[in-house]
């Protein structure tokens, strides 16, 4: 269609990614097979059959079982090559994403083995795909303010590799006031911060990540729009919202896709974006995401191109590498 060859012509970045949410059954079971490791589904059909979800806690509850087959650092290179050869193949050219250490530091595996496979395919994108990167690590919020200190320790010899941090896991009951503290030691630590924030919490949540956490994006937000003073400080501060809506509609923070707030968003002139989230899980990369969101909202090539341009200006790419890649 020619809404299609619009949006794969457009070139993107994706700023809001978890690349455990990359993890396709196709290559968790060959991942699975190799490292002699049985997973709960006797087939990938009877794997994905079990991808419907209510809220955000079901699909975690399936998001962390998967992530448990990866255990060597070849793994961690094919999750994430897996994922760059993909979003390379529609236009995507720049991408920030996330990893979760505590998923895998908690299993045994330890911090080293996961970043260096993810770096290794990151550099190999850069230099064979002509894509550039930056690498944020996320503390699971459902774990202690403590567990997240611990994590923030371990990557401290990565710290060149890492560009900043962000929060993610069960939003309602781990508001972000419980991270303050390593917030804080995070930001003096030279990175930069992220957090989602308003995803199925409310608009306090919201307040909370920019006045006690300091972020300096917001991942999902969608919740802003009820609430008019959060929305101008939104538009005071150009803060931007790293949005979702295949993801918002699977995990039904939208009951259809005529219901995302994107729109609204753009036409109140907030930094509005849209990302993939977890691809494997939420049933489309970039591309889909823009395609089902343009349908369903009726946007023209003007307002994708725009949504595009706003991730690249969220992005933390310095100017010119901006320049070079719009
Ligand atoms: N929200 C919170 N945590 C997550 C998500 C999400 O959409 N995806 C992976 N971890
Ligand atoms: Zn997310």
């Amino acid at each position: 269609s020619i809404l299609k060859k619009i949006i794969k012509g457009i070139p993107k970045a994706e700023l809001h990614l978890h690349i455990e949410g990359s993890f396709e059954p196709e290559l968790m079971f060959e991942i699975a097979n190799r490292n002699a490791i049985a997973l709960d589904y006797d087939s990938i059909e009877s794997l994905k059959k079990a991808y419907k979800f209510n809220n955000l806690q079901e699909f975690l509850d399936i998001y962390y079982i998967g992530a448990q087959v990866l255990l060597h650092e070849q793994d961690f290179y094919d999750l994430t090559w897996a994922y760059l050869q993909k979003v390379h193949s529609e236009n995507v050219v720049h991408v920030e994403i996330f990893f979760d250490p505590q998923t895998h530091t908690d299993r045994g595996v330890p911090f080293e083995v996961v970043i260096n496979g993810i770096h290794k395919a990151l550099e190999n994108a850069e230099e064979k795909l002509n894509m550039s990167y930056k690498l944020i690590m996320s503390y699971l919020r459902h774990l202690s303010e403590e567990a997240a200190f611990e994590t923030l320790e371990a990557s401290l010899p990565f710290k060149h590799w890492i560009d900043g941090v962000g929060l993610d896991s069960s939003e309602l009951g781990n508001p972000p006031s419980k991270f303050i503290n390593v917030f804080k030691a995070s930001a003096d630590h030279g990175y930069k911060l992220v957090a989602h924030a308003g995803e199925e919490g409310p608009s306090d949540y919201i307040w909370e990540a920019l006045d006690l956490l300091k972020v300096v994006r917001l991942d999902h937000g969608n919740r802003c729009l009820e609430d008019d003073a959060l929305v101008q400080r939104l538009l005071d501060e150009n803060i931007p919202l790293t949005l979702c809506p295949l993801s918002n509609l699977e995990l039904k923070v939208i009951q259809k896709m005529e219901d995302h707030p994107v729109a609204k968003m753009l036409e109140k002139g907030i930094l509005a974006t849209i990302h993939s989230d977890d691809p494997a899980y939420f049933g489309g990369y970039m591309n889909e995401n823009y395609y089902q969101t343009a349908k369903a909202l009726d946007l023209d090539k003007n307002q994708l191109q725009q949504m595009a341009m706003n991730a690249f200006e969220a992005s933390w790419l310095s100017a010119e590498a901006k320049e070079k890649h719009i």
